[in-house]
């Protein structure tokens, strides 16, 4: 006998909230981002940081991005998340988890890394911000493509990212 569907689920809507707040979020860090670096090699050839705005907007989202992190990852231990559809190849689904995974362990790092970089003016810090930016856009991409997969398939992911409260654990 034909095993019954297994319930999609969705995020809770705090979760969603903060999913689509971040986004919103990040492409703003990325719009900023290259003002920044120009702003921040001037301040490490000569020493003094110019008194930029775009530091200030950058810096205060940025943080606004990390404290949205830790939240959300509260929130994800706290409610949980709905599991894959059925019919998911599993290598599927472990990219799909390890691209969330390193999407919390990005963003919550970068923000440390790139205030540490303002902090102490060395440029390999603010390197290493910048290389996680690149990695973080690949992910997105990768992450974005994934959920067009996923809308083309029309099997209710995309939707559980926007809107509901039930988060199901259940697999049968
Ligand atoms: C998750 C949050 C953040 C994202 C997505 C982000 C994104 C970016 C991007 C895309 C760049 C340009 C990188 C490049 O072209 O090399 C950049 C540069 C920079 N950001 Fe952020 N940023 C974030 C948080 C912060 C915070 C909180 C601060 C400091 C308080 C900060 C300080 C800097 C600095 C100093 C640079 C210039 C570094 C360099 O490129 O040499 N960022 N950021
Ligand atoms: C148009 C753009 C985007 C769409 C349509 C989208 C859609 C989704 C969907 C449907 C899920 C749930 C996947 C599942 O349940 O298996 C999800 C989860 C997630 N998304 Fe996005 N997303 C987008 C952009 C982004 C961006 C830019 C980021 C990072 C900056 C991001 C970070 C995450 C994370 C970390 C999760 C995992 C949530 C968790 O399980 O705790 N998303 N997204």
């Amino acid at each position: 006998m034909a095993q019954a569907a297994r319930p999609v689920g969705a995020y809770h809507v705090r979760h969603i909230a903060m999913h689509w707040t971040v986004v919103f979020l990040v492409l703003f860090q990325y719009a900023t981002g290259g003002r920044m670096e120009q702003a921040y090699l001037y301040g490490v050839e000569y020493g003094v940081l110019p008194m930029d705005g775009v530091l200030y907007v950058h810096g205060i989202i940025g943080t606004c991005i990390l404290i949205a992190m830790l939240v959300r990852l509260y929130l994800r231990l706290k409610h949980g998340a709905p599991p894959p559809p059925d019919n998911e190849p599993k290598p599927i689904q472990i990219l799909s988890r390890a691209t969330h995974f390193a999407f919390y362990g990005l963003l919550i790092a970068m923000p440390l890394f790139g205030m540490a970089a303002l902090w102490v003016k060395a440029g390999w810090l603010g390197q290493v911000h910048g290389i996680a930016a690149y990695v973080v856009l690949g992910l997105a991409v990768l992450h974005v493509a994934g959920a067009m997969w996923h809308a083309i398939k029309r099997d209710g992911v995309v939707s559980r990212m926007g809107g509901g409260t039930t988060v199901t654990r259940t697999t049968t």
